[in-house]
């Protein structure tokens, strides 16, 4: 079985949208695959009750007890790949994972690591993606799937969606629209990438 290892800080409504795309399209059959955790280096995520609801395996690893980046990388590294009988996951999602990651940890999992980002790649890289977009005056807006590689929010894209921006729109609404966008694509670009390897 190809195990998926999905990462969170928050809400964690990507990961619900690949769980449940998962159980509808019955990937353990169709692709031999299946999200085998979740892991948040936040307690209070709201996505791990979610998770624990479906059964899957959790585990928090909280980064404010690491005292340094590549510390808190290595413990990562080693929790993602207990949850692989061989600790080799087939894929690693970052799904609203809010941390920067060491080159170490882009290098272990090369060609496994993919992200979601909500802007159109190469525009607004980092944070603030939807305020910064309206400023802009940008008449569209919309999502990234990528691989992860050792620049952020670069690496090759698989997969974008495009919304409208609306001359109301604050960066609250625009960022629904983009999720409901995130919704979709994610689950999409993982089975993609899951019917090849
Ligand atoms: C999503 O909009 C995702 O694109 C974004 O965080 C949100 C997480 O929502 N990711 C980034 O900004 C990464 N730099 P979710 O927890 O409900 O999936």
């Amino acid at each position: 079985m190809k195990n998926i290892v999905i990462l969170i800080s928050g809400g964690g409504s990507n990961m619900a949208a690949i769980v449940k795309t998962a159980q509808r399209e019955d990937w353990p059959t169709r692709y031999g695959a299946r999200v085998a955790a979740v892991i948040s280096n936040r307690a209070q995520a709201a996505g791990l009750q979610f998770a624990r609801e479906q059964g899957l395996a959790t585990a928090v690893l909280d980064h404010k007890a690491f005292a340094t980046r590549e510390a808190f990388d290595a413990e990562l590294m080693a929790t993602i790949d207990r949850h692989d009988p061989a600790g080799r996951p087939a894929l690693v999602v970052l799904a609203g994972f809010m941390r920067i990651l060491t080159p170490a940890f882009v290098e272990h999992y090369a060609g496994r690591l993919i992200n979601i980002h909500p802007s159109l790649l190469p525009a607004f890289t980092g944070l603030h993606t939807h305020q910064r977009a309206i400023e802009a005056g940008c008449k569209f807006a919309g999502v990234t799937v990528h691989e992860v590689t050792a620049e952020l929010d670069h690496g090759p894209i698989l997969a974008q969606a495009v919304v409208p921006v609306l001359p109301q729109d604050d960066a609250d609404t625009l960022a629904a629209r983009v999720l409901t966008q995130e919704h979709l694509i994610y689950p999409r670009a993982i089975a993609s990438l899951l019917s090849t390897k």
